[in-house]
């Protein structure tokens, strides 16, 4: 018996819906060529939810084909671009309408808590929103040159798009995607995570009741060496952007290379300082300090992993910070009280684990947590480390979990330098109530977001990305739109005739 192409799930509270589970290709839910499915898991259960088709190069090539045909053959990119953006706003209104149920499937897939997936599933329709909004406000220019030639620019789409997500905020990364290039006129083909593939079969879906022309936007359930793999290859795929680790970042960019010289946007890793000055407001700051690396349990590209604490407050700060991590409730995503949910795979947890004891290896002194919570599901404790020096693996590399070095500074000097030694630069945060402080350690920290008196505060028209090896390009804001359209310059020769 073939796996169905939708499956009736009842979700842990209790809200009932129909879960598409095929590849969306052509504007339709498909079986994959091969027939061959794989396992969603639950992180809070560590049970199978569904299975799902798995989309492989063949398929691939056939979602590429639909791209194409709707890119070239179909009014999409060349019609009055203000229809584009109907069709976005359509979708950012079926969003905002289920956005307790997207919520919901993001919570049952990814194992974050719900409170976090309502905010996420209100990003995605504020995104879409205001990428429908720009649809008509992407333009040329006309350019002085003389009188003997009248001389403008065009700004066209690329064409067909890959786009490759990761698990962490899985209907977020699809909307930092797939929003700029469609209000732009190119086409997608977008592959999910193979651990969280669930919210954007259920978008996609959302996409045929907006009425979107077939083909415009793809959806790829499948694996990085294979699916994955024959997106960054395809000779027909104009553009890749891609947001996950910086290793698979570097295997994309040799691979667009190899191939057809793709354009290439990568947001990657970080491993991003957050700095408590002496003269910060301390309830503040921790609170700040806490969301900053606990949020999304610490799956956050951008998590705040390192704190540097000024001498000053620094007992107070840490002893404030332990009373904050112990009181995170971590459970039951479920659960309306719970802020921390589950870690999104088992492979998440190990790596995790592996760090917490490297850590203590290393020297380091552990705070608080450092262990997983008894029992089913992949919940692990908030994790704080003191004592750490600067050249210790916990402090340079990327955990991607609840856990946080502290660590004591002297001088506004010392803690730019420290800030900044790492091969990342994706964001910052600083705590001052010294406004000159605020602006010039903000001018010197080398990355692509600076927060202060706050932390992972995202705008739908505030440019995102990273410093470094923490990514090429940015999404959102006026910038996301440079990298889906291409400059066209037009030089007509003018004669001027005597008579
Ligand atoms: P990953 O970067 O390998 O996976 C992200 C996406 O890339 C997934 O859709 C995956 O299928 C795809 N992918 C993997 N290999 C590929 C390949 N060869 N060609 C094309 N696509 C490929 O990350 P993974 O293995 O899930 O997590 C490992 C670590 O990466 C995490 O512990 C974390 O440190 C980091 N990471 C960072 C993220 C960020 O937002 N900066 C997001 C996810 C992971
Ligand atoms: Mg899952």
């Amino acid at each position: 018996m073939p796996h169905p192409l939708s499956v009736n799930i009842t979700l842990p509270n209790g809200l009932k819906y129909e879960q598409p589970t095929g590849l969306f290709i052509n504007g339709e839910f498909v079986k994959s060529k091969t027939g061959k499915t794989f396992p969603v898991i639950d992180p809070s259960t560590e049970e199978v939810i569904t299975e799902v088709y798995e989309g492989f190069a063949e398929d691939v090539d056939a979602a590429v084909d639909a791209a194409e045909t709707a890119f070239n053959t179909t009014t999409w990119a060349t019609e009055d671009p203000a229809v584009r953006g109907k069709y976005l706003y359509k979708l950012a209104e079926l969003i905002e309408k289920n956005k307790e149920l997207i919520a919901s499937i993001e919570t049952l897939d990814n194992g974050k808590a719900i409170q976090l997936s309502r905010g996420d599933i209100q990003l995605v329709a504020d995104y879409i929103r205001s990428s429908a909004g720009w649809c008509d406000k992407v333009f040329g220019k006309l350019i002085e040159t003389g009188s003997s030639h009248f001389t403008y620019s065009r700004r066209e789409p690329l064409g067909v798009c890959g786009q490759i997500i990761p698990w962490n905020f899985p209907a977020l990364m699809m909307a930092w995607k797939i929003a700029p290039a469609l209000a732009t006129g190119n086409t997608v083909v977008l592959k999910t995570a193979e651990t969280t593939p669930l919210s954007a079969l259920y978008i996609a879906k959302l996409t045929q009741e907006a009425g979107f022309p077939k083909g415009v936007l793809n959806v790829i359930s499948g694996f990085g060496p294979t699916a994955g793999s024959a997106i960054t290859l395809h000779p027909k795929i104009k553009k890749i952007a891609f947001t996950g680790s910086t290793a698979t970042g570097r295997v994309i960019m040799k691979n667009a290379a190899e191939s057809n010289l793709k354009k290439v946007t990568l947001e990657l890793g970080g491993k991003s300082p957050n700095i408590v000055f002496n003269d910060a407001d301390v309830s503040t700051a921790v609170a700040n300090i806490s969301f900053g690396i606990f949020y999304n349990s610490g799956e956050v590209c951008c998590a705040g992993s390192r704190v540097y604490v000024q001498e000053g407050i620094y007992d107070k700060v840490l002893e404030a910070f332990k009373k904050d991590a112990l009181a995170v409730k971590v459970g039951n995503p479920f659960d309306e009280e719970v802020f921390q949910g589950a870690q999104t795979s088992q492979m998440q947890v190990d790596k995790i684990l592996d760090y917490v004891k490297l850590g203590q290896q290393e020297g380091a002194k552990l705070i608080t947590g450092g262990e997983r919570v008894e029992g089913k599901g992949y919940f692990i404790k908030p994790t704080i480390f003191s004592d750490v020096e600067e050249d210790m693996r916990i402090v340079k590399e990327e955990i991607f979990g609840p856990v946080v070095t502290v660590t004591k500074f002297k001088t506004v000097d010392e803690v730019i330098e420290m800030a900044n030694n790492s091969e990342y630069g994706l964001a910052a945060g600083l705590h001052t109530t010294d406004v000159n402080k605020a602006v010039d350690v903000s001018n010197r920290l080398k990355a692509g977001t600076v927060w202060v008196n706050t932390y992972n505060a995202f705008h739908p028209m505030v440019p995102f990305g990273g410093y470094n090896q923490s990514g090429i390009g940015k999404e959102m804001g006026a910038e996301a739109l440079d990298n889906y359209t291409q400059v066209k310059a037009v030089r007509i020769k003018i004669e001027s005739k005597k008579e």
